[in-house]
């Protein structure tokens, strides 16, 4: 868990996403509050629900923007999902629970990943004894199962153990990395269970594979390897082996129940306008599965029941037709908090042009460096382009800071094409430039809708 200060949050955020203050600090608070809920009195702790927000804004500002920068930010589990992807219980499709599922099984990767990382040394010396067995059968020392013999000079004949040392300093080495030699490998496929599929068979979480893959001893099969390749699947088995999944899964689920942190991007598009009839039931059934789930319910995983209740749910959506007040009233009242997020500015999209750590001119710079030629962008052409984006936005349709990406592949497209032929050299990028490519579209309206 992260002891992030809400004010640490919100410096992070800054540094990829321009403006929306109001929204960094919503979800700052919101993540902060889980780290207060641990500290809380045992006998309020449950009490303890989590606010639930939704993210309101034109397209384009930076809702999943926020989102994607909170993830790696947090080390709490975090699952960022479009609310559009879920069906109906019962339709054809993912219902809703699946989240849950994913959550858990991310947490479990996760965590699981980790461990091995911290067992890595220990399992790297397992895997080191392990090929030398394999190198030099312990019986018969001469005849290792290397594929050509070993070189006389490299290997003499001393005893067992001394041999063993020396091979064990040429592995370390990498002296033995492209020899072959003989190992039993997992099959990775299972032709036979391959057939069935997992369709239909999601809401259980079962998977056939796993099923199997416990039942049965694991397929193997003698296989000639590199030395190095063989060092890295030993290794890995190791690693596994290591691992106490069953505290790996108690561990993970206990987090996912106490921390978690779903997403819900896109939630508008399980809005249906006029409920009562065509795929809008299906979206209004969505909105009513997603209710316990965001109440606070039990949710069955293939890692065990998972309960909901202090899972925290962000929300987001354009909301463009539609109002948070046209979500069923139950669904509205399970998010308290309603954030809006600013349309940008043509000030917004000077800064969003440059300052973040991947702004677009900084990622157009890099890309064309790669090719030998520089580009520089005048702070004159920056503006022109803001006030260009800012202008076909409002001509056309607002599709906010998605609006620079089109522009400037727009802008850059005969350097982008012509690069790889062009001497190396600078190309400064100035107003009348961007001007000259751009000014013809964008004043004709029609041209600009198919283009920018
Ligand atoms: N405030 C901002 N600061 C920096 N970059 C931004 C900002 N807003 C949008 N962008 C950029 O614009 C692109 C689209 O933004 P994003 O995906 O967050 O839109 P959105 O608000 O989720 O829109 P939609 O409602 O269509 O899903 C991203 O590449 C993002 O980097
Ligand atoms: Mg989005």
């Amino acid at each position: 868990m992260s002891d992030l200060k809400p004010v640490e949050i919100v410096k992070e955020l800054d540094k990829y996403i321009i403006g929306q203050n109001q929204a960094k600090r919503s979800v700052a608070i919101a993540l902060r509050n889980r780290w207060r809920r641990r500290r809380a009195p045992d006998e309020l702790k449950d009490e303890i629900a989590p606010k639930n927000i939704i993210l309101i804004g034109p397209t384009g500002v930076g809702k999943t923007e926020i989102a994607r920068r909170l993830s790696r930010m947090t080390d709490s589990p975090f699952y960022k999902v479009e609310a559009s992807k879920f069906t109906e219980v019962g339709y054809v499709g993912r219902d809703v629970e699946s989240m849950i599922r994913d959550l858990v099984e991310l947490t479990v990767n996760a965590l699981k990943v980790r461990e091995q990382e911290a067992v890595r040394e220990k399992a790297q010396a397992i895997a080191e004894e392990r090929m030398l067995d394999l190198l030099l059968p312990s019986r018969q020392p001469s005849q290792g199962s290397l594929e050509s013999p070993p070189d006389p000079m490299a290997l003499p004949s001393t005893p067992a153990a001394d041999t063993r040392e020396k091979l064990r300093a040429l592995l370390r080495n990498g002296k033995l990395d492209e020899r072959y030699v003989d190992m039993d490998v997992a099959e990775r496929s299972m032709p036979t269970v391959e057939v069935f599929s997992n369709v239909g068979m999601e809401e259980l979480g079962i998977n056939f594979k796993d099923m199997f893959g416990g039942l049965f001893p694991k397929a193997t099969k003698k296989r000639k390897i590199k030395v190095a390749d063989a060092m890295k699947l030993l290794a890995e088995e190791e690693a596994q082996r290591l691992v106490d999944m069953d505290r790996v899964v108690r561990e993970a689920v206990e987090k996912v129940e106490q921390f978690g942190i779903i997403f819900l991007d896109e939630i508008d598009k399980i809005v249906g306008k006029n409920a009562g009839q065509g795929p809008d039931v299906s979206r209004e059934g969505v909105q009513r599965d997603l209710l316990p789930i965001v109440e606070g319910s039990t949710v069955n995983t293939k890692y065990g029941p998972v309960k909901t209740d202090h899972i925290l749910f962000i929300a987001s959506g354009a909301f463009h037709a539609i109002k948070p007040s046209d979500l069923i009233p139950e669904l509205q009242g399970r998010f308290p908090i309603r954030v809006e997020l600013d349309s940008l500015s043509r000030q917004d999209f000077v800064r969003i042009l440059t300052e973040p750590k991947n702004a677009l001119i900084l990622q157009y710079r890099e890309l064309i460096r790669t090719e030998g030629v520089e580009v520089d962008f005048t702070p004159d052409a920056i503006e022109r382009i803001a006030g260009i984006a800012v202008d076909v936005n409002s001509r056309t349709e607002n599709i906010g800071a998605r609006r620079l990406h089109t522009l400037m592949e727009r802008l850059l497209e005969d350097i982008l094409f012509d690069a790889p032929d062009m001497a190396p050299q600078k190309v400064t990028i100035n107003g009348e430039f961007v001007d000259r490519k751009l000014k013809d579209i964008k004043n004709n309206e029609d041209l600009s809708r198919y283009i920018l």
